[in-house]
């Protein structure tokens, strides 16, 4: 900045000569109009009416003037600013604007376009299903209890009293994770997720277990090697088959609607004793197809019965293995195919279908998530 000019002529100050007050502002004008987007405003900005622009120095030239020149110095300075301040304002809105209908044109989202997005998967009918079936047990007052899918043999079949030489050990029909020495299976049933339940929790207990279980079965119409089951263990004082037939035939109203009786047939398991086959009335002809002249019924294969599953009193030497006292304590226990259960339910006829993973066999069961 210049010294105070007391011999008043501001003319002398180059900075505010009117030429170069001229010069700068046609200067700033010019790269204002040139301007061809916001960027370039910006740079312009700084440029011509920055801190250091020349406008701004001539401007700082002002306070070293006496006072009397003060006032016609700083009316021609302003004057060139404010005109550069204007049209800056100016250009900007116009490239605003600019921007604006660029961006508006560019990014247009065409809705008519055909959708292309992945749709959203859901869960499976086999997966809602088995929730569904525990959900009923639940509701009475069972915890859901787990087990893991490789099971050491121990769990699998000798806390449930299956003897060293019953054909389920050998490897014909039970995956071996390593040798069968090993002992280490992939678990045949949900059972013993029984054997667990008793050694982890308190008495009494009431629990449903589902879940995946394996078997060295071929994939056809009515097995897979993968399979699912629901497994039901109550233990307590003084229960007794009358208690598991009433637990049935809620499970039964529960899924299937009232009205529909249940029958056990005598069975064999090892670790309940005694043992039953448990079926339901056929839900769809309610037994009528297996009456002289009855409509067939593709549901039950006119037996006027569906098989359930497997079940019984939980054999005492199951109870001693988990340290449970006997005079005490009795129990009862079954377990309900998964898959099949979603066969008869819903009228599939073949397994194939609930394994390939194709989406026109699981889209009809809804995006339940
Ligand atoms: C058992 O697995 C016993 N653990 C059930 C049980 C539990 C009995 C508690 C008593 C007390 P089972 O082998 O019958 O039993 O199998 C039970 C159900 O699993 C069958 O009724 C059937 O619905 C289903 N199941 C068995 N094998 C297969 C398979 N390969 N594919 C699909 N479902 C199967």
């Amino acid at each position: 900045m210049s010294a105070p000019n007391k011999s008043y002529d501001p003319v002398e100050v180059t900075a505010l000569q009117p030429a170069e007050l001229d010069k700068a502002r046609d200067a700033a004008l010019a790269a204002i109009a040139a301007a061809s987007d916001l960027d370039d405003l910006k740079a312009v900005r700084l440029a011509h009416a920055g801190d250091r622009s020349p406008l701004a120095l001539a401007n700082r030239e002002i306070g070293a003037l006496p006072p009397q020149a003060k006032a016609e110095a700083g009316k021609r300075v302003g004057a060139a600013r404010g005109a550069v301040a204007q049209a800056m304002k100016k250009r900007q809105a116009e490239l605003e604007e600019e921007r604006d209908q660029r961006v508006l044109v560019e990014e247009t989202v065409d809705v008519t376009l055909p959708w292309d997005r992945a749709p959203r998967g859901a869960r499976h009918p086999l997966t809602t299903l088995q929730e569904r079936m525990a959900d009923v047990f639940v509701a009475m007052g069972f915890e859901v209890s787990e087990g893991p899918e490789v099971e050491a043999g121990w769990f699998n079949f000798d806390a449930l009293n299956f003897k060293p030489d019953h054909p389920a050990r050998s490897m014909q029909d039970t995956f071996f994770v390593e040798s069968e020495e090993s002992d280490v299976v992939m678990r045949t049933h949900t059972s013993p997720v029984q054997i667990r339940s008793l050694l982890s929790r308190e008495l009494p207990v009431y629990v449903v277990a589902p879940g995946r279980t394996f078997r060295t079965d071929e994939l056809d119409a009515t097995h897979a090697p993968v399979f699912h089951q629901l497994e039901g263990l109550a233990v307590d004082e003084g229960l007794t088959m009358a208690d598991l037939r009433g637990a049935i035939d809620a499970f039964v109203t529960g899924m299937f609607g009232g009205g529909l009786k249940t029958r056990f047939r005598p069975s064999y398991f090892p670790f309940t004793e005694p043992s039953a086959e448990v079926d339901m009335q056929c839900f769809v002809c309610h037994g009528a197809s297996a009456e002289p002249g009855g409509e067939p019924c593709r549901t039950c294969s006119s037996e006027g019965w569906i098989e359930l599953g497997g079940c019984g009193m939980v054999n005492p030497r199951v109870l001693v293995a988990c340290g449970i006292d006997t005079t005490r304590y009795s129990g009862w226990a079954f377990g309900l195919g998964v898959e099949r259960t979603l066969m008869f339910r819903h009228g599939v006829e073949d397994m194939h279908d609930m394994v390939e993973g194709d989406v026109r066999f699981t889209l009809p069961f809804g995006m339940e998530i």
